[in-house]
Formats: structure tokens, C-alpha cells, sequence
């Protein structure tokens, strides 16, 4: 973060436990004010109180049920009146809704609540604050799976893919107006929610699983270089780069005004 934005108060959502609450205490480390958003207020506070007593900084904790508008209508109220907050972690999620045959609609349409619709409302909470400050900076907590469905299961894929393409599209819109946006791409991280999502995480292949202290300062690293998006483990960052030129190279022939020759029939040429 550039020194100018250091003091600037971070919420972050889902900070309770897991990758949220690492982000809390290494923003708190380095100097910045906190509110801590998730639904266990117990644990919050508690994690509030070691943090300002160990890093002498301010932290708000706001208990809410971000599946539920009424609760979630008061972060967006305090993102969009408290002047102090400069940052926005858009990290509560959830997992483990199972592959799309099995048709668990409720928890497909809690996920689509956590995982969707809070950071878009989120966001646009803030966002116009923001836009007439001119600084400050988002981060949208996705995962490698909006890049790799074959990893996991279908809903869950979909609600990271939309972050990322989310973000991208975010980026476009601010360009040059001083807010920074990052995408954060975790691979497998030992978290709370393997067991939140009935999978043992000692059962998934030890070589694919990363301490959550480390995801989140390579995630950190990754914000302080102003990468627009984050892959902590992918060790060639120009594989990343090359994906995004083939993307970009698709462009000019995505729209036209006449279909592919491959899709027109021998009958429609001969008339
Ligand atoms: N761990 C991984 O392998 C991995 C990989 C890629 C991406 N991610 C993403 O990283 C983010 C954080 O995941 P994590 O691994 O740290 O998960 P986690 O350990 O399960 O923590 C999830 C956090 O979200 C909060 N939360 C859950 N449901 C909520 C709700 N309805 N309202 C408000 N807060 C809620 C939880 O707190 P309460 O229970 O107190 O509400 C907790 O603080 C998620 O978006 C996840 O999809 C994780």
C-alpha cells in the first residue's frame, strides 16, 4: 500500500477466521484501523481486543449475516458514511454446496447471496465514496477455480468466476482514478472451511495446500505491486500473462455481423 493510503480503515467480510482473519491482523500490523465483518461476534471481539492491544490500532467489529439484506443493509450504510474507510476485502465466502446435479437450491442461492451478490453490493456501496475521495482500493477474495472448473464443484466455480471477470470490469471502469483493484486467486488454503464444507483437508494432496499466513502475505505482495489479479502459488507469472493475451486476442472476432464459415450450411451457400 502507498504511504499516502497507510491509515486508511480497512472492512474486511468474513474476517472471523481463516484467510479474512490473517488479513486483519497483518493490515492491523502495519498501522491501519479495522472493521471486522462476519456473523460470530464472540469471536470477532476477541480477535479485535488481541489486536488492538498487540498493534495499538482502532478495530469496529459489526456482526452481520451477509446472506441476510437487512444485516448486510448496515455494512453497506457504513461503507458508504464512514469517510475513514479507504479499503474494502471482499473475502466472505462459502464452499461445499455440492456439484449443480444435486440440486441443493437454498444453499446454491445462500452461496450465490455470500459469494455474488454481497461483493457487487458491497462495492457499490463504496464505491462512489471512493470515486470523489480519488484513492483507496478494493480486493476481491476469488479463488483458481474461476480459472479451473475441473477443480471443484459447479456453483461454487461460477460464483468465483463472476468475481473475477467482476473485478476485471471494475478495473476498467475506475482506470485513472486512483482506486486501486486486485483480484486474489488462492489455490487450496488450510482454512475452517474444508470442514465448513464436509471435506477432511489432510485427505487433499499435501502438495497442493497452502498455510493461509503465507496465501495471504503473497496475496498482500501481489496489492502492494499493483497487480490488477493475484495467483499466490503460480510460480511464472508470464504463464498468467500469456493466458490473458490469448483471451485478449479473441476480441476482434467476438462480434461481427456474419457467423463463422464452420457454422454456415452447404445449403445456405448454394442459395
Ligand atoms: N480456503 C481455501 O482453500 C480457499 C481457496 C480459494 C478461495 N477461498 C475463498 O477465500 C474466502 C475466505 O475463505 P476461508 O478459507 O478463509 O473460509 P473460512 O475459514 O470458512 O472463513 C469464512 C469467513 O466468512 C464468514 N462467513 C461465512 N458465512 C457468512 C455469512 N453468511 N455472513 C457473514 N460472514 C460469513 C465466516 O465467519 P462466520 O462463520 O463468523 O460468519 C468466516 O469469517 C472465501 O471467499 C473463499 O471462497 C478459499
Amino acid at each position: 500500500m502507498s504511504p499516502s493510503h497507510k491509515l486508511d480503515t480497512a472492512l474486511i467480510t468474513g474476517a472471523s477466521t481463516g484467510i479474512g482473519a490473517t488479513y486483519a491482523q497483518r493490515l492491523a500490523q502495519r498501522g491501519h484501523d479495522l472493521v471486522l465483518v462476519a456473523r460470530d461476534q464472540a469471536r470477532l471481539q476477541s480477535l479485535a481486543e488481541q489486536l488492538m492491544r498487540e498493534c495499538g490500532v482502532n478495530i469496529a467489529v459489526l456482526a452481520a449475516d451477509l446472506t441476510a439484506q437487512p444485516e448486510r443493509a448496515l455494512v453497506e450504510q457504513r461503507l458508504r458514511e464512514d469517510d475513514n474507510i479507504g479499503l474494502l476485502i471482499n473475502n466472505a465466502g462459502m464452499a461445499g454446496t455440492g456439484p449443480i446435479v444435486a440440486q441443493q437450491l437454498e444453499r446454491f442461492e445462500s452461496m450465490i447471496q455470500l459469494n455474488v451478490i454481497t461483493p457487487t453490493r458491497l462495492t457499490s456501496a463504496i464505491l462512489p465514496r471512493l470515486l470523489a475521495r480519488g484513492h483507496g482500493g478494493i480486493i476481491n477474495i476469488a479463488s483458481v477455480v474461476a480459472l479451473a472448473p475441473e477443480l471443484f464443484d459447479g456453483t461454487y466455480n461460477a460464483s468465483k468466476s463472476y468475481l473475477l471477470n467482476y473485478t476485471l470490469t471494475l478495473h476498467k471502469e475506475v482506470a485513472g482514478r486512483g482506486i486501486q483493484v486486485q483480484a486474489v486467486l488462492p489455490g487450496i488454503t488450510r482454512t475452517e472451511i474444508w470442514e465448513r464444507s464436509g471435506i477432511d483437508a489432510n485427505t487433499l494432496p499435501a502438495h497442493m495446500i497452502m498455510e493461509v499466513d503465507e496465501m495471504v502475505d503473497a496475496a498482500l505482495a501481489g496489492y502492494d505491486m499493483g497487480e490488477l489479479v493475484t495467483i499466490p502459488s503460480l510460480p511464472d507469472v508470464e504463464d498468467w500473462n500469456r493466458y490473458t493475451v490469448a483471451r485478449q486476442r479473441l476480441a476482434p472476432n467476438l462480434s461481427r455481423d456474419h457467423a463463422a464459415d464452420r457454422y454456415k450450411s452447404d445449403i445456405s451457400e448454394d442459395a
